[in-house]
Formats: structure tokens, C-alpha cells, sequence
């Protein structure tokens, strides 16, 4: 009897802590790759839009125009198709609320994709502390480990074309460090 009650107290716990949490995370919105790289451009900060820009993650909503996506994708255009949009693009599935107004879906797997949306955390005033950051809805990773597996929810054999993905390579790719100093 004491066992059923506190596995009762435990579930009511977790269920007063865990749910809220998410459904406030839902509330951030997307800004797209123009809001953050009016900041993350620099050659001091790293030139992170350039070096996205020239990666294949700016191409992978286009990558779904195709001829030869729209093969891989059956009776449905490729485009169109939710099962290719969730690894090629982000913000196609959400409330229009949560769209900002530079957002765009052709910008493909972008910043947000990766680090989350990025309407709370995207002031200098946020940014400058990764502890805030964090709070507003910045994802970062602890280690490498947790980083390749991150990679590989999207370079996995779901993708119909899937390649086996070495993550040092690829990961040299699209690194966009911070210059230390
Ligand atoms: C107003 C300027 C500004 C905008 C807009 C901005 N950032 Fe930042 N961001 C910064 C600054 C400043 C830092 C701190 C960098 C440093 O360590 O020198 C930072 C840090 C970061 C970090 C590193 C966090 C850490 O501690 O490891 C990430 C990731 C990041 N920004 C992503 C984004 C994304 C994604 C967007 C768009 C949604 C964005 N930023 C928009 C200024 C900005
Ligand atoms: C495919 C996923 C992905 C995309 C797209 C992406 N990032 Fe990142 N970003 C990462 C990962 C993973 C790290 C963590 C690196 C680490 O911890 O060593 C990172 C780190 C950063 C950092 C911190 C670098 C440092 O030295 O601490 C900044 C700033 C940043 N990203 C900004 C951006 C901006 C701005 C864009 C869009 C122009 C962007 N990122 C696009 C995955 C991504
Ligand atoms: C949201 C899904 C998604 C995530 C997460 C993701 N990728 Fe990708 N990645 C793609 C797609 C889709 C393509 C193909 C784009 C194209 O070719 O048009 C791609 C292509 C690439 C390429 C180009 C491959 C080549 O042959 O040149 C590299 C490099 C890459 N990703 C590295 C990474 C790394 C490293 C990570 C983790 C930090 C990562 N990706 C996370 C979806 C993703
Ligand atoms: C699990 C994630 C995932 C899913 C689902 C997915 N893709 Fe991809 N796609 C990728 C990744 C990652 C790449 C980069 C190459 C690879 O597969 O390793 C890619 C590459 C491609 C390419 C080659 C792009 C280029 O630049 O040559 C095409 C075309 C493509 N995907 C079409 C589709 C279509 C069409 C669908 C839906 C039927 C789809 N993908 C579903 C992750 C995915």
C-alpha cells in the first residue's frame, strides 16, 4: 500500500515538473538564418552564416525540388512530403504564431533546426550568458558523443539515400567555431 502510494506521489511529481516544462519550450518561434547572422557574421564572431551558407544544410529543402526527390517519394511531391521535410527542413509543421516574419522554410536544416527556435534567446542581452541562452531555449551539447548522436538522427538509414556517416569528417564540414582570444 505505502509502495502503490508513493509510485503515485512519484508520477504526479514528474508529471507537475516534466509537461509544463515542454509545453513551454513550444513557445519559442523560429526566427531564421537572416536574424542570426546579422550578429554570427563576423570574423570575430566566427563567421558562422558563411559557413553555413556554403554547406549542404542550406540546400536541403531545395535538394527535395528535384526530379530525383520526387522519385524517391512516391505518389506524393517530395516537397510536400512530411517523411522527406523532417530531416531536409524545420518550422514547416508548427503554428503559424510560432513563424517569425524573416523565417523561411527554403532556408532548410538552419540554425533553428539545429539550435533550437531561437525567439527568446536571440537578444545580445540573452546570448552574452549561455546560462540564459539555455534558459530561453538555446540547445548545445555536453560532448561529442552527445553531438554525433544528434547528427545521426537525421544521417541515418531512414534516409533513402543514406551514406555511412563518419562523424570527424563530416563534423570538419560544417564546424563554425568561435575564434578563441
Ligand atoms: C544580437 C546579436 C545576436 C543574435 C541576433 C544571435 N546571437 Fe548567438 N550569440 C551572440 C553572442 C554575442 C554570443 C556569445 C559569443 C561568444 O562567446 O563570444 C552568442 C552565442 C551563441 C551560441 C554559443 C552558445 C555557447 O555558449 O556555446 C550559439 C549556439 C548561438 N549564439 C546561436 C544563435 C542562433 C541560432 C541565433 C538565431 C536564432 C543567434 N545566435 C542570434 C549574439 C547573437
Ligand atoms: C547541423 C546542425 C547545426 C546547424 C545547421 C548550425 N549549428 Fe551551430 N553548432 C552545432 C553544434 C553541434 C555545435 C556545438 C559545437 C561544440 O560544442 O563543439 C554548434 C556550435 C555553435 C556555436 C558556438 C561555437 C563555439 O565555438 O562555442 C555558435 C555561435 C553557433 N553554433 C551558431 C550557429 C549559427 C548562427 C548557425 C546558422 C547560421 C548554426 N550555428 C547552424 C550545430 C549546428
Ligand atoms: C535535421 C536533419 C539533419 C541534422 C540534425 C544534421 N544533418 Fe547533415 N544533412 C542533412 C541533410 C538533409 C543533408 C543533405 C542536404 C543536401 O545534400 O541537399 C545533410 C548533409 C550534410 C553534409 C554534406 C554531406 C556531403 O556529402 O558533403 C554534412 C557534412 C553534414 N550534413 C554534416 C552534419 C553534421 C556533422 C551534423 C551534426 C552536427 C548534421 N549534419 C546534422 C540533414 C541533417
Ligand atoms: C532520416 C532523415 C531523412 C529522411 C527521412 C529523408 N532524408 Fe533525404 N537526406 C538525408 C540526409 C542526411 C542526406 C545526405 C546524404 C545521406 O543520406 O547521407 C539526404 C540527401 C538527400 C538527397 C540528395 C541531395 C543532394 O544534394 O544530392 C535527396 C534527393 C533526398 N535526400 C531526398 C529525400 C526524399 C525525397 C525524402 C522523402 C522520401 C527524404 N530525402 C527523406 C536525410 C533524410
Amino acid at each position: 500500500m505505502l509502495k502503490k502510494t508513493s509510485t503515485l506521489i512519484f508520477f504526479a511529481v514528474l508529471i507537475y515538473f516534466i509537461l509544463p516544462a515542454q509545453g513551454y519550450s513550444q513557445q519559442f518561434s523560429y526566427e531564421g538564418v537572416q536574424v542570426c547572422g546579422t550578429c554570427h557574421k563576423t570574423e570575430k564572431q566566427g563567421q558562422q552564416l558563411k559557413i553555413w551558407q556554403e554547406s549542404k544544410h542550406a540546400n536541403a529543402y531545395k535538394a527535395l525540388l528535384t526530379e530525383e526527390a520526387n522519385k524517391l517519394s512516391g505518389d506524393v511531391k517530395a516537397v510536400e512530403n512530411p517523411k522527406c521535410l523532417k530531416c531536409h527542413a524545420s518550422g514547416y509543421d508548427v503554428d503559424k504564431k510560432l513563424i517569425g516574419a524573416k523565417f523561411k522554410v527554403e532556408d532548410g536544416v538552419q540554425c533553428e533546426t539545429c539550435h533550437g527556435p531561437g525567439s527568446a534567446y536571440k537578444s545580445l542581452k540573452v546570448m552574452k550568458s549561455r546560462e540564459e541562452s539555455v534558459k530561453n531555449g538555446l540547445i548545445i551539447w555536453k560532448n561529442k558523443e552527445e553531438i554525433e548522436k544528434y547528427c545521426k538522427t537525421c544521417h541515418n538509414p531512414e534516409s533513402p539515400t543514406y551514406k555511412e556517416f563518419k562523424f570527424d569528417e563530416m563534423w570538419s564540414k560544417i564546424e563554425h567555431k568561435v575564434p578563441k582570444n
